[in-house]
C-alpha cells in the first residue's frame, strides 16, 4: 500500500520545483470520493468536526457531500458560516462554553448545543431566554470502564469532556425551559481501527447512558457518539470498512432504540487527503545513526510529539537505492522536533524532499508554527487536477508584532 498517489505525487513534484519552504497539499478529488461513500446510508447523521481541518475548501467539499458541522469555537463557527453553511447544520460541542460564547453562537442562529456540564445547561438556559429562543440540547456523558485503557481523547481517565453519570443526577431538567434535552453524547475514544472493539465499547455504553436517561427523566431521541473512527498511519495499519460500521452502527442504533445516531468525523474523514511535504536540510550521521534534518517539523505537524505516532514518509524522487533507517528531525530547538524513525532510500541527500501523508486532519491547525519564527507552511489543494493555492508560505513578519 502506497500512502500517495501518481497525481498527488506529480503536483507535489511540480510544486516542489517553485518553491522552498514546506507547504500541504490537499487532494479533494479523493475527499469527494471518499464523502460520497460516507454519506450513501441512513443509519447516521454525520456531522464534520471541524476541529480536524478547518481550510476552507474542505468544508466547502464536506458541505457539498451533505455533511453537517461540529464546532468548538467561535473561530470555528465564523469559518463555517463563512463558507454558506446555515446555522441550522451546526452543532456545538467542547468543554470550554462561556456565556459570552453561548451568547455569541445564539445570535449567529445556532441552536443545538453538546453540554458538557451542569453550569453549561444553566448558561445555554439563561442565554436562550435572553434570545427568547429554544435550544436543542444533548448532554456529554463520561463513563468508566473496568479494562483501564490510555487514549488521546481521555479513554478511562479523567477528563473535562462531559460529566459522569453520578454527577449528572444533580440535573432536574424541569428547571429548564428553554431547553429541549433530546439526547446524549459519549466520546472517549480516538483514532480506532477495529470495528469490533468500537462496536463492544458503543454496546457497553447503552445500559448506562439508557439507565441515566430515565433518571433524568430524558427521552432518548438522540444517540451522538463523536469521532472516533482511526485511519492507518503504517503499512501494517488496517483500514476501517464503512461498510461494516455502518452495520455496527444499525445495530446499536437498535439496541439503544434512539431515532437518530449522530457522529462527528474528523480523522476519518478528511484525514487521507493531506499531504506535507519539505525540504531535506542535510542528513548527518551521529553515534551510529542517520539523522536527516527538514526544514519543517512540529512546527507544521505537531501530532507525532504529542502522540508518538509518526505519519507516514516517503521521498518525493523516485529511488531504487535500498532503504535505511533513519531518524527525521524538524527545525526547532526541541527535543521534541523528531518526526520519527523511517526506512527511507539510502541515497537520500539535502537536495530531496520528503512527503508526509495522512496530514489532513490534526495537521497544519494543530501544531506549533509560531516557536522559532520559521515560515508558515503554504496550504495548497488539487482539485480535478488542478493545483491551486490557497495561502502561500508566510514568513514570520506576516504575524510578528
Ligand atoms: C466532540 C468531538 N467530536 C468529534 C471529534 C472528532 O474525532 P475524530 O477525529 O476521532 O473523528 C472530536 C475530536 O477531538 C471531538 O472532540
Amino acid at each position: 500500500m502506497s500512502f500517495l498517489s501518481t497525481g498527488v505525487k506529480t503536483a507535489i513534484n511540480e510544486l516542489s520545483s517553485q518553491l522552498d519552504s514546506p507547504f500541504f497539499v490537499y487532494d479533494l478529488d479523493t475527499l469527494n470520493s471518499h464523502l460520497a461513500q460516507l454519506v450513501a446510508q441512513t443509519e447516521v447523521k454525520l456531522w464534520y468536526a471541524v476541529k480536524a481541518n478547518p481550510l476552507s475548501k474542505i468544508i466547502q467539499c464536506l458541505d457539498n457531500a451533505g455533511f453537517n458541522f461540529d464546532v468548538a469555537s467561535k473561530g470555528e463557527l465564523e469559518q463555517v458560516l463563512a463558507q454558506g453553511v446555515s446555522s441550522d447544520r451546526v452543532l456545538n460541542t467542547g468543554p470550554a462554553k462561556s456565556p459570552k460564547q453561548i451568547k455569541h453562537f445564539i445570535e449567529r442562529g445556532v441552536r443545538t448545543f453538546v453540554a458538557e456540564s451542569i453550569n453549561q445547561v444553566r448558561w445555554l438556559n439563561e442565554q436562550a431566554k435572553l434570545q427568547n429562543c429554544q435550544l436543542q440540547v444533548l448532554l456529554r456523558v463520561q463513563l468508566r470502564w473496568p479494562e483501564g485503557e490510555k487514549n488521546p481523547l481521555g479513554g478511562d481517565s479523567l477528563t473535562p469532556f462531559g460529566l459522569g453519570c453520578t454527577e449528572w443526577q444533580a440535573l432536574n431538567i424541569t428547571d429548564y425551559d428553554a431547553l429541549s434535552f433530546d439526547g446524549l453524547h459519549i466520546f472517549q475514544w480516538g483514532n480506532m481501527l477495529s470495528t469490533q472493539k468500537l462496536s463492544e465499547l458503543w454496546s457497553q455504553m447503552i445500559a448506562p447512558l439508557s439507565q441515566l436517561a430515565r433518571d433524568l427523566n430524558i427521552n432518548l431521541k438522540i444517540l451522538d457518539l463523536g469521532g472516533g473512527l482511526g485511519i492507518p498511519y503504517t503499512q501494517n495499519d488496517i483500514t476501517l470498512n464503512w461498510d461494516d460500521l455502518i452495520t455496527a452502527l444499525a445495530k446499536i442504533k437498535k439496541q439503544a432504540g434512539v431515532e437518530e445516531l449522530w457522529m462527528e468525523l474528523g480523522r476519518y474523514a478528511v484525514g487521507e487527503c493531506g499531504h506535507y511535504a519539505a525540504p531535506v536540510v542535510e542528513r548527518k550521521q551521529n553515534y551510529g545513526q542517520q539523522q536527516v534534518i527538514l526544514s519543517g517539523g512540529i512546527n507544521h505537524l505537531l501530532r507525532p510529539a504529542v502522540t508518538s505516532q509518526d505519519f507516514p514518509a516517503a521521498l518525493l524522487r523516485d529511488s531504487h537505492t535500498p532503504t535505511q533507517a533513519m531518524s527525521l528531525y524538524g527545525p526547532l530547538c526541541t527535543a521534541l522536533d523528531s518526526l520519527g524513525e523511517h526506512a527511507l532510500p539510502s541515497d537520500l541527500n539535502e537536495h530531496d524532499w520528503l512527503v508526509f501523508s495522512q496530514c489532513g486532519a490534526y495537521g497544519f491547525s494543530e501544531s506549533m508554527p509560531y516557536f522559532l519564527c520559521h515560515e508558515l507552511a503554504g496550504e495548497y489543494v488539487l482539485e480535478q487536477n488542478k493545483l491551486s493555492c490557497l495561502r502561500a508560505a508566510e514568513d514570520a513578519s506576516y504575524y510578528l508584532r
